[in-house]
């Protein structure tokens, strides 16, 4: 994943994975439990897509082909950028989806945004907040939509207009974490958008920070570079909540659909239960960062 050049975040995030090293617990043991309860609903994996975009050049409606596979695997959905239909065709599959809005320039189309999704009966609404700056430090162009970075009052008010949870995307700092509290958001992404800036921490790093500061109140979320079942195992002992899977499972999604969709997270959710048997974690309000070793 990524190129190896010197600074790139995914590299630095997928050695960080694997500087990461698990202690074993066998006596007293159980079989493990994956069931993830979230927002009042109830799935059987922690495992989830990412919020991506743009899939019709893996897949025709790839989008909501990749909502159809979620569903089958029991897994909760992300959407991002799209347009409306496209967000309809994905709510037309019945999976449950958390759909993630651009912080546009203007914000007048974000509350229409919000809107429309609440039509679609998405199970929460978002926002990537670190998609604000380009990398020359203009406000960012998104296929010719102008964003820009949001302040506290303003989140505040996408907030209360969504009345559903609202997730922050792309916290990867303490002081963001303490603001997506006070701006009341009911979950936040911890991410750095697949290596949007040069050096980001790897969000396993930073995560037991923020973890400590959201104290529980509300869910934290993992991104970039779960690849697997181990992954997926390290970001819920470092105290993820779920986690998100992106560029993985879109090779399966061009092979194969739906069901390559389902069958990856079906992999990785079987990989992690392996994991959780042998560490003693035996479901996701019992794991433990003291089986985490650092190399
Ligand atoms: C093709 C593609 C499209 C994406 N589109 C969005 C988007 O519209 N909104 C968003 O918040 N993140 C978007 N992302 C970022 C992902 O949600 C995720 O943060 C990132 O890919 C890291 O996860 P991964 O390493 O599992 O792919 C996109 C990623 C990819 C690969």
């Amino acid at each position: 994943m990524g190129n190896l050049k010197a600074g790139n975040s995914d590299a630095i995030t997928r050695e960080y994975f694997d500087s990461l090293l698990l202690e074993m617990r066998h006596i007293d043991g159980k079989k493990p439990d994956c069931t993830l309860k979230l927002y009042g609903e109830t799935f059987e994996t922690p495992i989830m897509m990412a919020a991506l975009s743009h899939l019709n050049s893996v897949r025709d409606k790839g989008m909501s082909v990749m909502a159809a596979g979620a569903k089958m695997a029991g897994a909760v959905n992300w959407s991002g950028m799209g347009s409306k239909e496209e967000l309809e065709e994905i709510a037309a599959t019945g999976a449950r989806t958390i759909k993630i809005i651009k912080p546009y320039e203007d914000n007048a189309v974000i509350f229409d945004r919000i809107e429309h999704a609440k039509k679609c009966g998405v199970m929460a609404v978002g926002m990537d907040i670190d998609h604000a700056f380009a990398g020359n430090g203009d406000y960012d162009n998104v296929f010719g939509d102008i964003m820009r970075p949001k302040s506290l009052e303003e989140i505040k008010e996408f907030i209360r207009a969504a009345e559903i949870p609202f997730v922050i995307k792309g916290v990867l700092s303490e002081q963001d974490a303490y603001k997506a509290l006070e701006a009341g958001a009911k979950g936040i992404v911890v991410s750095h958008h697949h290596g949007i800036m040069e050096y980001a921490v790897p969000p396993l790093r930073i995560l037991p920070a923020i973890s400590k500061v959201i104290g529980g109140e509300i869910p934290i979320f993992v991104d970039c570079g779960i690849m697997s079942g181990m992954d997926a195992f390290k970001a819920l002992a470092l105290g993820a909540t779920a986690v998100c899977a992106g560029r993985v499972i879109m090779n399966p999604l061009k092979e194969n659909g739906a069901e390559g969709v389902r069958d990856a997270v079906l992999r990785m959710t079987d990989e992690l239960k392996g994991v959780m048997a042998k560490t003693g974690c035996y479901d996701l309000e019992h794991m433990d960062a003291s089986v985490i070793w650092h190399k």
